[in-house]
């Protein structure tokens, strides 16, 4: 057994995500977590809502709530959720804690104290109408590369240009519209990333030779290019705010840290907020400080590939600039994008699925594992409703559901209800018995690599060989000559049927426990099934009650695909 700790990027607190934000985070680190925990490790999956930053004042001032009030509203319907999408988080916590408001200023001054801090004088726009600078969003204007006349003050959302608000044309206030705006000077904290290059690049030729390429290579790019000095102070209302004890005058002035710079240190924080809700939780520095144990957890980070450099670089240098032994990440597993007909998920522009709509259609094991087989690990994929339907209509409804419904009705009608005794394993379950072996296996150890596409296609390889095996066998006809026959096919298609409900649930959880509830087993525990016990396919002996579940998944109807074209936008939309 080994310790794990989890984490998958914390979503803005604004709007709700996409399933392109699902796919590249919460998701695969759900499934991961399931099944290193069903494997009898000590698993922490940690994530939280990142709350602060200008996006949130924004979100707020629309809804027409204060921020803390919209915050809170907005943490419980994200994590009401992905209740429904079951991840199974040990904790969700809201990166304007408490604890993350201490460990964040611990960090500041512990950076300051070591020479990474440095106070700077900066020229930010002003805006006299609403009387205050305007930092990120809060400055929108006409992107000076592409000419798109919405551009941010952090970002042209239209060519993802970086930019800064000084570099907008025809700018102006995203509060008050007021083009009345000034360059004054403020003082802000930089932290001194250029200093700490040097041993970002050491730490990362250590430790980043295992991680995919997608995480390597955007952090190679971004240190190739040099780490240049940021200032992680802003001038708003919501924030961490800056120590006072450290800096009295920047504290009066009400400056907070930048989003950017508290959102990973949350991963601590959430974990403190974990801690401290329950004495039994063990102790959370066990978890994130070496000298108590955290050099014995492996820690892997999940992302979309946005996010990398933030995780790979800058993250890591305040970790080492605070030079306190901080567990720092082992893997990054990052995902390209999820796109919608070709076209990007926008939440801005409202178009694709978003996950509210998605579980109002239909169940969370439909969505995860069109997801996880689909995930964008080595390129870009798309959703398109008709992949989406052909998916699900031929793995989980064929395949899979209809396999379970098929064997557990046609044993029921010819056997009664306790799985049949039938004659002893013939050639064809040795053949079966292997082959579910090797494919388990296989599963096995792209689940251990983290390669989650190819372990849902070993998955849909176990389900399948099921299928074959049935086919090959015919127990509808062996009933007619030879029902000893007949009852030992089934038998070893309901061991089948059990083992898929132990070792599909990382992926499809409800429909794996609703298969497991299926057989009336005395000591069903085990948590997993090795290669080796499944080979022999015996766990569920004859004798054994069961029922037929309902239908684990509907099929999507051409009717149903036509309705869901029109209210999401189809290839249309791209
Ligand atoms: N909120 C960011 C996003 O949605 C991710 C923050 S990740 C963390 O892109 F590092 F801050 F935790
Ligand atoms: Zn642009």
């Amino acid at each position: 057994m080994s310790r794990h700790l989890i984490t998958s990027a914390l979503p803005y607190i604004n709007g709700i995500k996409h399933l392109g934000n699902m796919v590249g985070s919460m998701l695969p680190a759900d499934v991961y977590s399931r099944y290193l925990r069903q494997r009898g490790h000590d698993v922490l999956y940690i994530c939280a809502t990142d709350e602060h930053g200008t996006p949130a004042e924004l979100a707020a001032k629309e809804a027409g709530l204060s921020v803390a009030e919209f915050c809170a509203q907005a943490h419980d319907t994200q994590k009401a959720i992905y209740d429904g999408f079951q991840l199974a988080f040990d904790y969700f916590g809201r990166s304007s804690s408490q604890q993350n408001v201490e460990i964040t200023q611990h960090f500041a001054r512990k950076l300051a104290e070591n020479g990474f801090i440095e106070e700077r004088a900066i020229r930010q726009v002003f805006s006299v109408a609403d009387d205050r600078f305007l930092p990120d969003r809060y400055i929108v204007g006409t992107c000076p590369h592409c000419g798109y006349d919405k551009a941010r003050g952090d970002q042209c959302e239209n060519c993802t240009r970086v930019l800064d608000p000084t570099d907008l044309l025809e700018a102006r206030s995203a509060i008050s519209g007021s083009s009345d705006l000034e360059v004054r000077e403020t003082r802000h904290l930089f932290l001194l990333q250029s200093k700490l290059q040097g041993e970002v690049e050491e730490w990362i030729d250590r430790v980043g030779g295992e991680w995919p390429q997608l995480a390597s290579s955007i952090a190679r790019k971004w240190l190739t290019e040099g780490l240049h000095d940021r200032a992680i102070t802003r001038d708003l209302e919501w924030g961490v705010p800056v120590p006072a004890d450290t800096w009295p005058e920047l504290a009066a002035e009400g400056k907070v840290f930048y989003v950017w710079f508290d959102a990973p240190i949350e991963y601590i924080g959430a974990t403190k907020e974990w801690a401290d809700l329950d004495p039994a939780n063990r102790d959370w520095k066990s978890w994130w400080y070496e000298p108590e144990g955290a050099a014995d957890v492996r820690y892997t980070e999940f992302m979309g590939k946005d996010n990398v450099p933030f995780h790979t670089v800058m993250f890591p240098a305040t970790e080492l600039g605070v030079r306190e032994p901080w567990k720092k990440v082992d893997y990054v597993k990052a995902f390209n994008w999820l796109n919608y007909y070709g076209g990007k998920f926008s939440t801005s522009q409202r178009r694709g699925v978003f996950t509210h709509d998605a579980l109002e259609i239909l169940p969370a094991d439909y969505w995860r594992y069109f997801m996880m087989a689909n995930a964008p690990e080595s390129d870009d994929t798309s959703f398109t409703w008709e992949h989406f339907t052909a998916t699900v209509n031929k793995d989980l409804a064929d395949t899979l559901g209809n396999f379970v419904n098929r064997v557990l009705s046609f044993s029921r009608k010819r056997f009664g209800d306790d799985v049949p005794a039938g004659a002893e394993a013939g050639p064809a379950e040795v053949k079966l018995g292997e082959e579910i072996a090797g494919l388990l296996a296989e599963y096995e150890g792209h689940m251990e690599a983290l390669q989650f596409r190819k372990a849902a296609a070993s998955l849909r390889a176990l389900w399948s060989a099921g299928n074959s095996y049935l086919e090959e066998k015919a127990p509808w006809l062996e009933i007619k000559t030879d029902p000893e026959a007949a009852a030992l096919t089934l038998r070893t298609a309901m061991n089948l049927i059990h083992l898929y409900s132990v070792v599909s649930e990382p992926f499809i959880p409800s429909s794996a426990k609703a298969m497991r509830a299926a057989f009336a087993l005395e000591g069903d525990t085990a948590s997993w099934v090795t290669p080796e016990q499944a080979r022999s396919l015996d766990a569920v002996p004859a004798g054994t009650a069961f029922t037929v579940p309902p239908v684990l998944f509907a099929k999507i109807t051409d009717e149903d695909l036509e309705t869901y074209r029109e209210r999401f936008g189809g290839a249309d939309a791209a």
